[in-house]
């Protein structure tokens, strides 16, 4: 079964076997019925394909989950409590929650991939995670094929990382995920630098979450590759975060590097030390660094195999080690 349709990268692997659920009770039939020969494998669960390389074809069973349904709870005058199953788009819950007012996401549009995806690795962007709003979510122990609920303390929450991308991993499926939002009384979001300059350039004073995620539309499309068009997955690595003292060492041969002090040191620019390897907007073979925003690999010509966009990866990483002795460490998750 070609996974080609199912990765944004668009990279033509296959599956032995494929599986598309829509209810928790789907889902659990065919983990109880998997196939002797794939039994002792961990099925590979897929949401969006946002966030994932195949660098080979998966000798295993693969399970799209298409769970879908949104429900609400009014908690309080300005709270509301929306209840979003894994299946459903980001980005369309956004636009959901925009057309009802809902404060809170706004600060995510755009980003691709599924709400059940979304607190693997905290989904974060222009000064937000997911995890300011999270409240809780669903799982399905696969060990037990049991449905427990994990609540924000549960998830440990960082950077682009959460308990299912460490002890947790590969043994929850994420079936829903609860939100707070605000009805009345948002919470405007604008610090990030981008963010204030398309507001500026909008002619915006004091922005509704509508105008936002406009702003934020607007910046995300001015520099980041459609993957309808050009397959790709958003950002390749983690912003490093480095020792003050590491940093302080470094600006003495860069006096230009950026760096933003974070509660474990300084948190500098992944894009900005790709770019400066001269990376950015380069080409080897089918893939690339993006001419807009070097912290993006695409799969240029659309034939890109995952081996060599895993290969292009470690070329920035070993250049990158090479000139400032820092480490990066990939965002996507390599299968
Ligand atoms: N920069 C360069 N050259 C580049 C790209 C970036 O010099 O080619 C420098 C610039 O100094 C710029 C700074 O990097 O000011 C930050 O760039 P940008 O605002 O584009 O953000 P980012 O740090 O590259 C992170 C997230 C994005 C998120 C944006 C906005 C990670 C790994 N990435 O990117 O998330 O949209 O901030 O908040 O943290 C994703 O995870 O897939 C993703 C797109």
């Amino acid at each position: 079964f070609s996974l080609k349709n199912y990765n944004t990268f668009g990279v033509d692997v296959s599956a032995k076997y494929f599986a598309e659920v829509s209810t928790v009770e789907e889902l659990i039939e065919i983990l109880n019925n998997q196939k002797q020969e794939t039994k002792n494998q961990t099925p590979l669960f897929l949401g969006g394909g946002s966030n994932i390389l195949f660098t080979k074809d998966y000798n295993g069973l693969v399970i799209q989950l298409n769970l879908k349904g949104i429900s609400e709870e009014l908690i309080s005058e300005n709270e509301v409590l929306v209840t979003v199953k894994a299946g459903e788009n980001w980005h369309e819950l956004v636009q959901y929650c925009l057309a009802k007012n809902y404060g809170g996401i706004e600060n995510l549009s755009l980003i691709p991939g599924n709400v059940g995806t979304s607190p693997m690795q905290n989904i974060g962007a222009y000064g937000v995670e997911i995890k300011d709003s999270f409240v809780s979510c669903q799982v399905l122990n696969l060990e037990t094929l049991e449905v427990e609920v994990f609540d924000k303390e549960k998830c440990d929450f960082g950077y682009r990382d959460s308990i299912f991308k460490k002890e947790g991993k590969g043994k929850y499926v994420i079936l829903e995920v609860t939100f707070k939002l605000t009805t009345k009384n948002h919470l405007i979001k604008t610090e990030y630098g981008a963010i204030k300059v398309e507001l500026e350039e909008m002619g915006i004073e004091n922005p509704t979450i509508q105008d936002v995620s406009t702003a934020v539309i607007a910046i995300r499309q001015s520099k980041l590759p459609d993957w309808r068009k050009t397959g790709n997955a958003g950002s390749f690595f983690k912003n490093p975060t480095i020792s003050k003292e590491n940093y302080l060492k470094l600006k003495e041969n860069f006096d230009t590097i950026p760096g933003y002090p974070n509660e474990n040191g300084i948190k500098v620019p992944a894009g900005w030390l790709i770019e400066q390897c001269g990376w950015k907007g380069k080409q080897i073979g089918n893939v690339a660094s993006h001419k807009d925003q070097s912290l993006v690999i695409i799969n240029a010509t659309g034939n890109a195999t995952g081996k060599e966009i895993y290969n292009f990866s470690q070329m920035i990483i070993d250049s990158v080690q090479e000139k400032f002795g820092i480490l990066l460490e990939r965002e996507v998750n390599i299968i």
